[in-house]
């Protein structure tokens, strides 16, 4: 759970800025590299992937994590933030802008 993981509170901390990302390059990336076990629009559901992978679009939780723990998950992997370590590292294949475009791609998904 990500609130213990935040050892301060999330309004104390300065987030990361995403502003300069690209969201339609990240679009490209996640379908590339994220697809296959988040689905094409981030549903989870992805058919040959066990366990389960849980949804990067649940509204009253996917918009109130900040951006560094996106940023972190998707550099370190799942281990990182306490997660399944099924989530594989990112940070050695995609370089910070590219990381920051796939956030901002997926800040861009419609919450369900
Ligand atoms: C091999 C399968 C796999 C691939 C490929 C993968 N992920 Fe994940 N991802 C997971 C799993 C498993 C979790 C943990 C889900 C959970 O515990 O609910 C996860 C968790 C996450 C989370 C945290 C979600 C949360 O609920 O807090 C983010 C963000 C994420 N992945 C982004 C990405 C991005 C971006 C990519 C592509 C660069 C990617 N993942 C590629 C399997 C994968």
């Amino acid at each position: 759970m990500f609130l213990g993981f935040l050892s301060l509170p999330a309004a104390a901390q300065e987030d990361l800025d995403i502003s300069s990302g690209d969201s339609t390059h990240g679009e490209k990336l996640f379908l590339q590299y994220c697809r296959g076990c988040h689905g094409k629009d981030g549903r989870g559901g992805a058919q040959t992937f066990m366990p389960h992978v849980d949804t990067l679009t649940k509204k009253g939780y996917i918009e109130l994590v900040p951006n560094d723990y996106l940023f972190l998950v998707i550099s370190d992997g799942g281990r990182a933030v306490g997660k399944s370590a099924y989530m594989p590292a990112w940070g050695e294949k995609l370089s910070d802008e590219e990381i920051v475009d796939i956030i901002s791609h997926i800040r861009s998904l419609p919450l369900y």
